[in-house]
């Protein structure tokens, strides 16, 4: 929804350039209001939009960038901004990994001309639901506050079109509860990411994404690379065995949103043009992080993996034989 406010308040329209790495709603929220999401393909080395790649997408109907902190780790922000502003774009981030994360010593939700946040329940700041959008505009924000509560500018007079944005109280209280705990819960993430890199570092094909240490990051996702080629086995063999296992393991952002309804059907041909993307959908597996995961957990579920890889190309012959 804040996704959908913002770039309603700002007028977008025609197309807007997304990644097809990201969560389907980013692109939803534009299809939503009739909007083509232009898919621009990914950097390999930061899963985020590649500036390099975004000005061959434009065309005269472009009116925004759309550029998401995938991970919480930041976009490459300044190449965006600049993009933005030689061709007159609209710069917005969907920042609903990013929550508690700076970049070059700015904290996320202050960029480009809005970044909504996530306040879901897998998110790192956890309120059940709902999110906010950020701005250092003050007039976009006095809108957006009317348009979340239907248009509304006082007792009987709407002024925009609008919905129904609100928070609930209940979800902002869990949230207000979280708040008094967010350096704990970064304390653990960071500790589970510090284990879980020790454990996994020397397994051949088995890359882990690591988090710029000089800034402060949320430590939220844990996100390897499987090598097939490599490991012998391949990333969704290996989330098998480890759901046998009882880990859960997660894909992400598998197909890639070009893949899903309505994209797949209305762009079928948006994969030519996204080959990172594809590459990359096929060799993510996210492991499990958080208060509930302690040290001797990573060391398990290290310990598959490892046992996984050395024996993959037994594995994967075993299981092509089953078929
Ligand atoms: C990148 C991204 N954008 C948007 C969303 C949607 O956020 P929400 O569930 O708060 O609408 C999510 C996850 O849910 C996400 O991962």
């Amino acid at each position: 929804i804040g996704l959908e406010l913002v770039i309603r308040a700002l007028g977008l329209q025609g197309e807007v350039i997304v990644p097809a790495f990201t969560f389907v709603a980013t692109a939803h929220a534009l299809q939503w209001q009739e909007i083509t999401p232009v898919f621009s393909d990914i950097d390999p080395a930061t899963h985020n939009l590649d500036p390099a790649r975004i000005e061959r997408m434009i065309t005269p109907r472009t009116t925004g960038v759309i550029g998401v902190h995938v991970w919480g780790r930041p976009c490459d922000i300044e190449a965006l901004e600049a993009i933005a502003r030689k061709h007159n774009l609209a710069l917005l981030f969907d920042a609903a990994h990013a929550f508690g994360v700076s970049h070059r010593g700015r904290m996320i939700g202050r960029f480009g001309q809005a970044e909504v946040f996530s306040f879901h329940a897998t998110k790192f700041f956890n309120a059940f639901e709902g999110g906010a959008i950020a701005t250092n505009d003050d007039a976009l924000a006095e809108k957006l506050r009317l348009m979340r509560n239907f248009g509304f500018a006082g007792m009987d007079n709407v002024i925009y079109i609008g919905t129904n944005g609100k928070m609930h109280e209940f979800t902002a209280a869990a949230g207000l509860t979280a708040l008094d705990s967010l350096d704990a819960f970064i304390a653990i993430n960071r500790r589970n990411y510090e284990a879980y890199r020790a454990h996994l570092a020397d397994i051949p094909g088995v890359d882990m994404i690591a988090y710029d240490d000089q800034e402060r990051n949320n430590y939220q996702y844990i996100v390897l690379e499987i090598d097939a080629e490599v490991t012998g086995i391949h990333r969704d063999l290996l989330m098998r065995l480890l759901h046998a296992e009882r880990v859960r393991a997660r894909r992400y952002f598998y197909p890639g949103v070009h893949r899903m309804e309505p994209y797949r059907s209305l762009y079928p041909h948006a994969g030519l043009l996204l080959p990172e993307t594809e590459r990359l959908v096929d060799r993510v597996l996210s492991l499990p992080t958080g208060t509930a995961v302690d040290e001797g957990a990573i060391e398990r579920i290290a310990g598959l993996i490892r046992f996984a890889v050395a024996h993959g190309h037994d594995i994967t012959r075993a299981m092509e034989n089953e078929r």
